[in-house]
């Protein structure tokens, strides 16, 4: 019996997915092996990186040069990888500070001896905003700009692109990517950890403009440095093999159902529903401005706080589940990636009012 699964990662994965992988484990592309029993250099898993690839570029009209980077260690890897690609010893860099995955990138790069500016810090909002575009103090002279266009944890999302004028924009974008269209050629960088709209965990996509690589320090780990990821397809040494897979057959997915604008509308229809049920109960309240709510993470907290438990227990009871807020702040959160169905909404949404007409 398959629930209906609110996790923020590892997340909802598509069950016509699942299900191939299920039909074709044992005997992958013809092969008599699994997809993780045959060697990463083979014609038939070279094939598999190659069509993956190819499907993410079209996916995300990816424009000419840039290149697409199927690495391990989680999006938090790039925190460190980021500095030591883009940016020299007590170079500086500008960060966006909105919440907590922000923060962990900054601490990261001024442990790396980067001379981080905090060209915004909402923490006067408990990260509940973004900054207006005209709010943030960037440095021209910046090795790059980074940002979290989609707080996992305060379900804060940046309804716009900053811009960076000649400095590159680095985005971590783990809870963006393939949530609906974007404008690559925006960005110098993009990083996304794959558990939640590209695949299981253990894989990291990185898309960088060419123009970027070449300027990683001298003593970067090998396994961290961009141009030379680049120059071997991702396989310096054994990659994460299995994730690899799901993730071209998550992208075949997202093809088949219409690509990014038809996950784009049913995310926008998704997260509009639960914002309204939300506003218009007494029961439960969302922090989060507006115009920068979420589509993909809806955290809320409910007026009677002692009555979190209960609703929790009760929701997974019937079938909702994992939709515990981050372990830093409680609450309850419900993620909305691009595999939960618009029925698990409704069915989150008819459990709330019934949970508050008996409560409220
Ligand atoms: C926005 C964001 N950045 C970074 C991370 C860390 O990802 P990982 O666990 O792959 O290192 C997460 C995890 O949820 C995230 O949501």
């Amino acid at each position: 019996m398959r629930v209906f699964n609110f996790s923020a990662g590892p997340a909802a994965l598509p069950l016509e997915v699942l299900e191939q992988a299920r039909a074709e484990l044992t005997d992958w592309a013809g092969t008599g092996m699994s997809v993780m029993e045959v060697s990463h250099r083979g014609t038939a898993f070279t094939a598999l990186a190659q069509r993956a690839e190819a499907r993410l570029r079209a996916l995300l009209a990816v424009p000419a040069g840039y290149r697409v980077l199927f690495l391990q260690g989680g999006a938090s890897t790039q925190f460190a990888a980021v500095p030591l690609n883009l940016a020299a010893q007590g170079a500086r860099a500008d960060y966006l500070n909105t919440g907590l995955w922000s923060s962990k990138a900054l601490e990261e790069a001024g442990r790396l001896a980067v001379q981080v500016n905090i060209a915004a810090d909402e923490a006067a909002s408990r990260y509940t905003t973004v900054p207006a575009p005209a709010a943030l103090r960037l440095d021209p002279r910046a090795a790059y700009v980074h940002y979290t266009p989609n707080e996992t944890i305060g379900g804060v999302e940046f309804p716009y692109v900053p811009d960076t004028g000649a400095v590159p924009l680095v985005a971590d974008m783990s809870s963006t990517l393939l949530s609906r269209p974007i404008e690559v050629g925006r960005y110098g960088l993009i990083y996304a950890g794959a558990q939640k709209n590209i695949g299981p965990a253990g894989l990291c996509l990185v898309i960088v403009h060419e123009s970027l690589l070449g300027r990683a320090r001298a003593d970067i780990p090998t396994m961290l440095n961009y141009a030379r990821m680049a120059e071997s397809a991702s396989m310096l040494n054994t990659p994460p093999t299995f994730a690899w897979y799901i993730a071209d057959l998550v992208f075949e997915w997202i093809e088949r159902h219409g690509g990014l604008s038809a996950m784009g509308e049913r995310n926008r229809v998704k997260a509009e529903r639960l914002y309204d049920a939300i506003d218009a109960s007494g029961l439960y309240r969302n922090p989060v401005a507006r115009e920068c709510r979420s589509w993909m993470n809806v955290p809320f907290t409910l007026v009677r706080p002692e009555l979190t438990a209960m609703f929790l227990a009760e929701a997974h009871a019937a079938g909702l589940t994992q939709l515990e807020g981050h372990r830093s702040v409680g609450g309850v959160r419900a993620s909305l990636y691009n595999a939960v169905p618009l029925a698990a909404v409704q069915a989150l949404i008819e459990f709330m009012r019934e949970f508050e007409r008996r409560h409220g």
